[in-house]
């Protein structure tokens, strides 16, 4: 087989075989097929799409190109959660403690941020001392002793996923329903779990800005996960503004604290609320009813808070409970909105860029984190502000802050006409 011959009858439309898909994916991982020709491969995927049989048989090998984790020593249902990527986006770190404090395990793979978005090993790696790296025995008895542990994709885990991300990086080839569909869903089943609760952002902040193209992707996903016996559900959110209020790594663990103590903003808290319902749902705790207000009692007594806290001290991490340990940059200047009227539009991707920029993400795969740098949104969508009102502020380490300021107040968009909030949640795909 050759993989020219692949890639010519991909650009040309055509449907590939699954010998064909497996033949490369394995190809790739051992170094036989070259970035270019994968390169070639990706762009053709990208502009002429795959079917649902494609997509699959694409998740499959990616899967399978390395080690796949044996979650079989720990009991229970093993409940996973992914998102596809947003700005603001801390609902791991709330979500899943929720969970863990209902006696289901959470063993948790994460990611680092990616493009204008933001990862959850980034974010909790602003915790001194907390360790993202778990060997697999420590994992395992992190799960098995307090229902939750959260690791960065280590090791041989989905290698196939992790080479062709870094070329989907560099040659404009993230936005696409079945290279997405596989990168997710292969690091799902090779993560070991038995039913997956998928969180797939629709808007300015995420990969797929419009519903047509969330719905698109989170029917793929749902039917790879369904095929391959995952109990799998999607809730396609709203990334038309940042979610909660924060962005940048230690301000949205500052704001994780918040959340979990009831105090954290609407937008956010419902998100959680409802990811974690449905987890618990796929783990069998209930009717949806009854769990939602199960859900919203563990935030209210506490025991989420304690859940999140003992998580953090098990890898490592010291944390005090307000998070006045966690360092934020001193250096605060806030942003005015030079307009007056209703804020009728917020290019979220331009807020997550405005973050990496300060250093809060990487603009090289190479580059380090600085986590003490972020923003707070003060206004979104709906909100009236005047030309003296603050829409935002950053906390910032740089000498020269122009372009941040600027990348802002441009993001912004406003109306004189009232502006309706709109809901966080626009489906649920089962
Ligand atoms: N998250 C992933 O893991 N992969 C993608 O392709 C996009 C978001």
């Amino acid at each position: 087989m050759r993989i020219y011959d692949t890639i010519a009858k991909k650009r040309d439309g055509l449907t590939l075989t699954d010998e064909e898909i497996e033949f490369f994916v394995e190809e790739f991982v051992k170094g036989n097929v070259t970035d270019y020709q994968a390169s070639a491969l990706l762009m053709a995927i990208y502009i002429r799409g795959m079917d649902i049989k494609e997509t699959s048989c694409l998740t499959k090998a990616m899967a399978h190109s390395g080690d796949m984790v044996d979650l079989s020593k720990i009991n229970g249902i093993k409940v996973d959660k992914h998102s596809t990527g947003g700005v603001g986006d801390k609902t791991t770190l709330i979500v899943a403690p929720i969970v863990a404090s209902f006696g289901v395990p959470v063993a948790k793979m994460s990611g680092r941020g990616l493009g204008h978005s933001g990862g959850t090993i980034d974010k909790l790696e602003s915790i001194p001392g907390f360790r993202t790296a778990l060997s697999e025995e420590e994992f395992i008895n992190n799960v098995n002793s307090i229902n939750f542990a959260l690791a960065g994709q280590t090791g041989n885990l989905v290698p196939a996923d992790k080479k062709l991300y870094a070329l989907r990086d560099v040659t404009a080839t993230v936005e696409s329903v079945p290279l997405i569909a596989s990168s997710v869903m292969s690091k799902k089943i090779a993560g070991g779990a038995d039913a997956i609760v998928l969180d797939v952002k629709c808007g300015s902040g995420a990969f797929m800005k419009t519903l047509g193209d969330a719905t698109t992707l989170a029917k793929a996903m749902v039917q790879i996960g369904t095929e391959l016996n995952r109990k799998t559900v999607a809730l396609i959110t709203n990334m038309n503004e940042p979610l909660g209020e924060y962005v940048g790594n230690s301000v949205e663990i500052k704001e994780v604290l918040t959340t979990l103590k009831g105090n954290g903003p609407e937008d956010l808290t419902t998100l959680c609320v409802e990811l974690a319902t449905h987890m618990l749902i796929l783990a069998g705790k209930g009717s949806e009813e009854e769990i939602r207000e199960k859900v919203k009692e563990k935030i209210k007594n506490g025991e989420a808070l304690d859940k999140f806290m003992e998580f953090v001290k098990a890898q490592g991490g010291t944390l005090d409970i307000d998070g006045t340990n966690l360092k934020v940059a001193s250096n605060t200047i806030k942003i005015k909105a030079g307009h007056k009227g209703y804020v009728k539009a917020i290019d979220t991707e331009a807020i997550g860029i405005a973050t990496v920029l300060m250093g809060g993400g990487r603009l090289k795969k190479e580059d380090t984190i600085d986590y003490s740098v972020g923003l707070k949104i003060n206004k979104k969508i709906g909100d009236y502000v005047d030309e003296d009102t603050d829409i935002a502020e950053i906390y910032t380490n740089k000498e020269d802050n122009e372009e941040i300021i600027n990348k802002i107040q441009t993001a912004y968009n406003y109306s004189d006409e009232l502006v309706k909030k709109s809901d966080i949640i626009y489906n649920i795909i089962k």
